[in-house]
Parts: structure tokens; sequence; C-alpha cells
């Protein structure tokens, strides 16, 4: 029996160390909060995608009364890109979140089902997507890679031999 560990790098900043472009970024997922239809859990979600071409894609959580239907912001932005932007890669995601209930205190962190969307969007364009976690207090976590958020991540390596 042997324990390993896995090191998973971040960066913690303020909004206003980002660089201009990245902070436009962010400025975009409060628009898209803004939009979310979250009549049922009241939390806003705004995932910005930054697409090689220099396009932002904006996408907003979209809940159903059949709650299982709904879906987040990330993947809501993630599938628009996807089918509009089909061979252009995915530079960043910045994703914001706002509680119509409560004081968000910390930054929002995509659900696994999100994860697992952007790992396979990332291994698909062999290019590593840059995460950027805002905080309503405006602090920002930075990942470089959708692989520091989603170790040991299935993938389409494990399912076959090409
Ligand atoms: N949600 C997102 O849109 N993204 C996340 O990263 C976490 C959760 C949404 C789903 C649901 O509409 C609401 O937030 C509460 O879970």
């Amino acid at each position: 029996m042997k324990e390993e560990k896995i090191e998973l790098t971040f960066t913690r900043a303020k909004l206003e160390e980002l660089i201009q472009s990245e902070q436009d970024l962010i400025a975009n997922t409060q628009h898209a909060l803004s939009n979310a239809y979250a009549p049922y859990s009241g939390f806003l979600v705004g995932a910005s995608v930054l697409l090689e071409n220099g396009e932002i894609i904006n996408g907003s959580n979209q809940e159903n009364a059949a709650y299982p239907s709904g879906l987040c912001a990330e993947r809501v932005a993630l599938f628009y890109a996807g089918a509009k932007y089909p061979e252009v890669a995915i530079k960043t995601i910045a994703i914001s979140a706002k509680s119509k209930t409560f004081e968000i205190d910390d930054v929002v962190s995509p659900c696994g089902a999100c994860r697992q969307v952007m790992a396979e969007y990332q291994q698909k364009q062999g290019q590593d997507i840059r995460l950027l976690l805002h905080s309503p207090n405006d602090e920002v976590l930075i990942a470089n890679s959708v692989t520091d958020l989603l170790p040991f991540m299935f993938n389409s390596e494990k399912l076959r031999k090409f």
C-alpha cells in the first residue's frame, strides 16, 4: 500500500490585478448573471467564455419546475460556444454568482458535471482552458487548466484506444 499526493496549482488575485481583458471577461459575467432564470434557487450564475477568435459567449443558469431539466450557466455558455464555433478553441471561462437571499463571500466553484464538460472541450481542443472563479468581493481564484479542478478525470482516452 502506498499513499500518493496530487499537487493542484491555483492563484488567488484581486480583480484589479488581472489584465484588462480578463477584467472585461469578468464584467461580462455580471451582465450574464443578470439574465439568469433562477426562480427556484434565487442563485444567479453567469459564465463567460473567451474564444481564440476573440468572441465572448455569455451564459446564465436556466432553471425549470422539473428541477433536473435546468442547466448551469457554465454548460449553457460552453454548449453554445461548441454549437456556434465547433472549431474554435476556448481560451478562458470566467464565472460569477449572486444570491437573492444571502451574501456570497467566496468564489463560485463549478459543479462536477460542468467540470466534466470543460474537461471534454479541453481534451478536444488539445489546449488548456483557463478558469477565473470570481467572488462578489472581487477576489478571483485562477486555475490554468481544468486538470487542476478535476484530477482523475474521465475522458475519451479512457473510453477507447484510437
Ligand atoms: N449553478 C450554476 O449555474 N453553476 C454553478 O457552478 C453552480 C450551480 C446553478 C444551478 C442552479 O440553477 C443554481 O445554480 C443552484 O444550484
